[in-house]
């Protein structure tokens, strides 16, 4: 089930915390600062923060220039984005700014949560998401209902530390403030937990007035079958690979990725790379990996189509060479249509062998483009 794009936004001091133990809240960002995270909010579909941010800031969480909201109207689109919530407890003050400000809101909670937020007759609609809250079956709900596709998410710490554990964000926009709190009992960005091994992907980095922005994405493949944030983004180069490919009228436009367990890219390749004119993504991006890498088994295979079962050109296929590569996870946009091969089935061969193979059909257009002129549509 397809989610939103997630973007977590945050401001921390030099000495990495979220906020000061003060009564108010601590302001970390400057002017243009603001006016930058004003703009992002006004890109997005829906704006998330945690129920204890909305206790300790009492925040509004508006579009405040009314060129962009005017420009949102234009679009089609609401004049603010919508406001969610996320509390376990339901417990929540109806005065809260956050209720009676903006457009629609909704509050994602508990069972035991919803029956306390009717209780109370908090302003919003109130989605129970069972005995606990589930973080996937929220962001599958925010795309499928309420047609979400970009979320931005401001907090707290609590919100953030679960969204990058679960890989479930796609982006973090962070934001370096030049001061100090020096209180251990103020909140930090991320508590403990599981985060990926590995380094996350630096994409920018800029100064907003006295403050520097940094934006990561995460790199690290999932481990089973349920899709995460950095699945999609070696997928998508998976896919623009495919379009560097040169064209052929007898086989398809294919691009690949290894990838190991801690994010680092082992190899990439392309369908009739360098000088071989049959050579397929998938066999010319392991071809560039030690074969005694330890990192193999371990590691994703990323491919716009999935992996070839047969193939006239070559003794193995391609499903053949990531078996024999150790390779057990397969992430692909696109499974192979009768064009060439009737009935080919690389996702059974490589799924019998016990491999795990993820298809994210939201790739399907992007792997098919370079292949127009072979499949028609
Ligand atoms: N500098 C910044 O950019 C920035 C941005 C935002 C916030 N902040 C600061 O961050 C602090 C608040 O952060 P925080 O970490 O304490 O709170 P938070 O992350 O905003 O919210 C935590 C609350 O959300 C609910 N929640 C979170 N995960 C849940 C789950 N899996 N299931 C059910 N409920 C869940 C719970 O609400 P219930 O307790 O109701 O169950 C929990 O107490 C404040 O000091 C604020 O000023 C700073």
């Amino acid at each position: 089930m397809p989610h939103p794009y997630v973007l977590l936004s945050a401001a921390v001091s030099l000495d990495g915390y979220l906020d000061d133990t003060g009564p108010g809240r601590l302001l970390l960002s400057g002017p243009d600062d603001f006016d930058r995270v004003d703009e992002v909010r006004a890109s997005a579909d829906a704006v998330l923060v945690g129920a204890g941010t909305v206790r300790a800031d009492n925040p509004r969480l508006l579009v405040n220039s009314p060129e962009r909201r005017a420009a949102r109207l234009a679009a089609g689109r609401p004049e603010y984005p919508l406001k969610v919530t996320v509390s376990g407890t339901g417990d929540l003050d109806p005065a809260a700014q956050f209720w009676h400000t903006g457009g629609d809101k909704v509050l994602y909670t508990t069972d035991r949560g919803a029956e306390r937020a009717r209780a109370l007759g908090l302003a919003t609609d109130v989605v129970p998401l069972g005995p606990a809250l589930d973080w996937r079956r929220l962001l599958e709900h925010l795309h499928a209902v309420r047609g979400v596709r970009r979320l931005m998410v401001e907090g707290g710490g609590h919100i953030h530390t679960q969204l990058l554990t679960q890989g479930l964000a796609d982006e973090l926009q962070l934001v370096l403030a030049p001061l100090f709190v020096g209180d251990p009992r103020a909140p930090r960005l991320f508590g403990p937990g599981a985060y990926q091994a590995g380094r996350l992907r630096l994409v920018e980095t800029r100064p907003v007035g006295d403050v520097v922005l940094m934006r990561y994405e995460p790199t690290a493949p999932g481990t089973g079958p349920l899709p995460v944030a950095a699945d999609h983004h070696w997928l998508a180069l998976a896919c623009e690979l495919a379009a560097a490919c040169p064209p052929s009228r007898t086989a398809f436009s294919v691009g690949a990725v290894v990838v190991a367990a801690d994010g680092t890219e082992l190899a990439r390749g392309h369908s009739r790379e360098g000088t071989d004119p049959v050579v397929h993504a998938e066999e010319a991006a392991l071809a560039k990996v030690d074969p005694t890498d330890p990192r193999l088994p371990g590691a994703t295979v990323y491919s716009s189509l999935e992996p070839c079962a047969r193939r006239a050109s070559r003794p193995a296929p391609c499903a053949r060479l990531i078996l024999d590569a150790g390779v057990r996870r397969v992430v692909t946009a696109w499974r192979e249509p009768d064009t060439f091969v009737a009935g080919a089935d690389g996702s059974g061969v490589l799924a019998a062998e016990g491999a795990t193979v993820v298809v994210l059909p939201e790739y399907e257009e992007h792997a098919k483009a370079p292949n127009r002129h072979l499949t028609g549509g």
